[in-house]
């Protein structure tokens, strides 16, 4: 999602501490987990990896600033469990297909428990979304139906972006081309993709992984009515658009045992389609939420951009409230969470038992401990600035100073060929 606006967000005043800490600072338990709060740093891509997507340093300083700032449990970025069917989704993307991958992110797993916090993988299929750039040559993206995304791959809106990174002319934008049916049997092997991806992220030492349902990519697009016209087993009701979601979280589960952590991440909208609703609205979250209410996860996660905006004007219960009534499961509820007040009314209201926080996290590491405080703080705006492999040093954001970044903006160096990972 890195083309979203971006936005600024006001701190609480220290009159308003005593209200904030209730809930948010209580303990909660999910799945094995025993976390200290309820604030869980939501899954931010950075493209921050090294080419073939192998972890790097600058990561592990990245997340441990974060497990420092006060977070109860970290969810990563989004990453790619193999290069099969597309499903790497952007450059710099992070993996978790090789041993190198896991040696790396072993580094951010060991950095994020010496301070005691837990942490998750996201693991993600992007589908037809892919940046066709991370695709094998002559290799067409896969979806639920045959459609093409109507997005685009757009690295930045921003002319001072372009300055910095001192790149002349016009910024590049890449089309997603069409997109095909995956067969049943895509769908299996995809399903074991996510399970093989689960097993090395245990074997790096993570608690557990976040399957990526949300935000326009693979499982998204046979969730959503809109983008899943199957008339088989897989698509035509809500219980059949999310039984490749339940394949998947069966397959971890049996991959990774019952005592990691397994979380279902959810949406309307997606990368491609900013104001995305589910055709039905607050029943159609309800149908899912029934669906996947024996599913394998252990919690469901709300993704969006303001929570209590639901697109549904016949109903105006939250999605996230709907899917926990309806599932019976914990749910991490997030979009524009942006101070302790705002944490409060989201858990206090049963939009969830946990708050996932994105953008605030990029720029203020230490968002929880200013929440706490309830002082007064200058808060730093999220800009554009804070993503994508930043070329500068932002103090508060990170703890070291970053290397020169070759920026290259045309990537050809980095289009997948057979091997590229090996
Ligand atoms: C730059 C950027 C990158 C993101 N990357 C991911 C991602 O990798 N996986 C994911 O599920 N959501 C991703 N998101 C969505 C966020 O997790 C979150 O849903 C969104 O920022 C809204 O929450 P917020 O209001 O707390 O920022 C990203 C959002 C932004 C702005």
């Amino acid at each position: 999602m890195a083309t979203r606006d971006a936005v600024a967000v006001a701190g609480p005043t220290g009159d308003r501490m005593g209200e904030i800490h209730g809930r948010t600072f209580s303990g909660f338990r999910l799945g094995s987990l025993e976390l200290k709060n309820r604030i869980v740093m939501a899954p931010l891509t950075r493209q921050m990896a090294e080419a073939d997507g192998t972890p790097n340093d600058e990561m592990v300083a990245y997340y441990a600033r974060r497990a420092r700032g006060g977070v109860g449990l970290i969810i990563t970025e989004g990453t790619f469990e193999n290069d099969e069917l597309g499903c790497v989704a952007y450059l710099n993307q992070p993996g978790i297909a090789t041993p190198r991958h896991v040696a790396g992110w072993r580094k951010v797993v060991e950095a994020v428990h010496a301070l005691k916090v837990p942490i998750l993988l996201q693991l993600m299929h992007g589908g037809r979304v892919s940046d066709p750039r991370c695709l094998h040559a002559g290799e067409q993206p896969v979806s639920a139906s045959s459609t093409q995304s109507p997005g685009w791959v757009l690295y930045t809106d921003n002319d001072d972006e372009k300055h910095d990174r001192g790149i002349p002319g016009d910024w590049p934008k890449v089309t997603f081309p069409p997109a095909r049916a995956m067969t049943a049997a895509e769908i299996e092997r995809a399903a074991d993709g996510f399970a093989e991806g689960a097993a090395r992220a245990v074997e790096a030492g993570f608690d557990g992984v976040e399957i990526h349902g949300a935000n326009g990519y693979l499982l998204y697009q046979f969730i959503h009515p809109k983008t899943n016209q199957r008339t088989d087993a897989y698509g035509g009701s809500p219980e059949n658009n999310v039984r490749f979601a339940r394949l998947a979280c069966r397959r971890v589960r049996e991959a990774i045992g019952p005592d990691k952590v397994i979380t279902l991440r959810l949406s309307q909208d997606g990368v491609d389609d900013f104001v995305g609703a589910w055709p039905g609205g607050v029943a159609y979250a309800r149908a899912i939420g029934k669906a996947l209410a024996d599913c394998d996860a252990d919690a469901l996660h709300w993704s969006s951009f303001a929570w209590s905006q639901n697109r549904d004007e016949a109903d105006p219960t939250p999605m996230p409230k709907a899917l926990r009534e309806a599932s019976g499961k914990p749910v991490i509820v997030n979009g524009g969470i942006a101070d302790g007040k705002d944490a409060e009314e989201a858990l206090a209201t049963g939009a969830g038992d946990l708050v996932a926080v994105g953008r605030p996290l990029f720029a203020q590491p230490d968002w929880p401990h200013i929440i706490r405080s309830g002082e007064a703080y200058e808060w730093a705006p999220f800009t554009r600035k804070y993503v994508i492999r930043p070329p500068y040093d932002y103090t508060n954001g990170y703890p070291v100073a970053l290397p020169e970044v070759d920026w290259n903006p045309d990537f050809i160096n980095t289009r997948r060929q057979p091997g590229w990972m090996d």
